[in-house]
């Protein structure tokens, strides 16, 4: 077991390998920077090693170099290799920015996600009175790793590459896990004896039949679980590790007090946050920088991206992107909130609304087939079916401006830049091309100010009423009409 509590050494650097071409991947895309459960793959590693105690990190990077920057920015310093010539070149360019200040080196690959702080602090301690230390597994599949070659007393005489391996070394179970933890100096003095290998490539593995000609210590560590273990070379060990890491993500928030209905239908980003009895309903996507309050219900057949959700908060059936929701909102079935979209408590946006760029203040109700873009809208306002914004004019956005105890009747098209004052109101099918003064009733095609609003008492119907009989002949232009 490890001791989590162990002081790490401020001495301990770390190298991580980003610079292979990835071939098996098939992609434009870096591989360590293809996403699993929404967070760039070298993320992991990166959060492993910290956690474990790394005080300095060096990346290497290749191809794709400044997508890799971009992600992890200041977090780690970087090394080049400008041609991948294998993992022991790799470190070889490293190596120089972190010796001599760090007495022991860490050195990971930035393709295996999965492996555990604590794995990496069980592989810190075995490293202490050892040369090299380095973990394993023991794995059904070992194609595509390196094999451990002990001899028969059982002490490690090599890593063997796949493509090198001969006869019985085939069928060695035990493998190279790739996370080494190396004494400083003797990789300094070592790392410039490798030679190619048949493919032409330098092999950080072969470092460890150096040590063993020298008679050095050499510490293997076995892990607890293989699956941590699981480099990512192609599209289907990607797909392996995303279940892993969505499984963890799973576990993490069902041990923090959130409910799920269905772990194996919901899919919660790494990045995601929810807070304690908040229930996730099937076929729900939390994703980015989502963020849950407690007590909240999210589905089912829900998709939550870069959203922050306050507390009591329930959406079934919907999608969000970019919208900010304060406590007791109410969202769906098949609404769609877009970027920019606030709202604020006790909102309610039902059927077949979408909302972009906008601030609905405290209970406002926009049930029924409608678009609010570029608008705000005053608190406790009712936004009848129907009612759009029309925000823009085939060239530019415009914004409409509703005031607070507004109640738009069916079918209102609001022309933008648009005003409406508090208390007013529309009549259905209103087209409304000019600002409503507080308080009254505009109706028509073009809407024309009708009279005062008749606000109904507390309790009662909120309809405004609109007199029967045909709109209006003519458009009335000066807006006020006859109010
Ligand atoms: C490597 C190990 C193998 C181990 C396996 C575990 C070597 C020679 N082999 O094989 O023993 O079982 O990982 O997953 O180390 N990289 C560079 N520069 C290079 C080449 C690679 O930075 O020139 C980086 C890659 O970006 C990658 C990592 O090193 O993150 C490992 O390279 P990869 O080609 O995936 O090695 P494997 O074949 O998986
Ligand atoms: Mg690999």
């Amino acid at each position: 077991m490890t001791d989590a509590t162990e002081p790490l050494s401020p001495r301990l650097g770390a190298v991580i390998l980003a610079a292979g071409q990835g071939t098996r991947m098939r992609s434009q895309l870096p591989k360590v920077l293809h996403p699993l459960a929404g967070q760039p793959m070298i993320v992991y590693v990166l959060e492993a090693a910290e956690a474990a105690g790394a005080g300095d990190l060096v990346v290497v990077v290749g191809p794709g170099a400044d997508q890799v920057r971009a992600v992890l920015g200041t977090r780690a310093r970087y090394a080049t290799q400008e041609v991948p010539l294998g993992t022991g070149h790799a470190v070889l360019q490293a190596y120089p920015l972190l010796a001599p200040a760090c007495e022991r080196l860490l050195v990971l690959y930035g393709d295996t996600p999965l492996l555990t702080a604590d794995s990496l602090r069980t592989l810190l301690a075995a490293s202490r009175e050892a040369t090299i230390a380095l973990l394993t597994a023991e794995v059904d599949a070992p194609q595509a790793y390196g094999r451990i070659v002990r001899d028969a007393a059982g002490r490690v005489l090599r890593v063997v590459e796949e493509v090198d391996a001969a006869g019985a070394e085939r069928g060695i179970r035990e493998v190279n896990v790739g996370a080494y933890v190396f004494d400083t100096a003797w990789l300094g003095a070592h790392l410039p004896q490798l030679r190619p290998s048949r493919s032409g490539e330098y092999y950080l593995t072969d470092l460890v039949a150096l040590a063993a000609a020298e008679g050095q210590a050499i510490a293997t560590v076995p892990l607890a679980d293989p699956v941590e273990g699981l480099g990512v070379n192609d599209r289907c060990q990607l797909a392996r590790a995303e279940a892993v890491l969505r499984g963890r993500v799973r576990e993490r928030l069902m041990r923090a007090g959130v409910t799920l209905i269905d772990p194996a239908s919901t899919f919660v980003d790494a990045t995601v946050e929810v807070g304690v009895d908040t229930v996730l309903y099937p076929h729900t996507f939390l994703q980015g920088r989502t963020r849950v309050g407690a007590r909240c219900e999210i589905g089912p057949s829900t998709q939550l991206v870069d959203t922050e959700v306050g507390d009591a908060c329930r959406i079934v059936w919907s999608v969000l992107e970019g919208a900010v929701l304060s406590e007791n909102v109410q969202v769906g079935p098949f609404a769609h909130l877009r970027p920019g979209a606030r709202l604020a408590r006790g909102v309610v946006i039902g059927n077949y609304a979408e909302v972009k760029n906008s601030i609905l203040h405290e209970d406002v109700q926009q049930h029924h087939f409608s678009y609010i873009g570029d608008a705000e809208v005053g608190r406790g306002t009712n936004i009848g079916a129907g009612t759009i914004t029309c925000n823009y004019d085939g060239q530019q956005k415009h914004r409409t401006e509703i005031g607070p105890e507004v109640f738009l009747g069916s079918d209102t098209l609001l022309v933008a830049p648009v005003r409406l004052g508090a208390r007013s109101g529309t009549g259905a099918g209103a087209v409304v091309v000019r600002d409503v003064p507080e308080g009254k009733l505009a109706v028509g095609v073009p809407a024309r100010i009708l009279r005062d609003r008749v606000v109904p008492e507390a309790g009662a119907a909120a309809a405004p009423r609109v007199p029967e009989g045909p709109p209006p002949a003519s458009p009335v232009k000066g807006g006020e009409g006859d109010a």
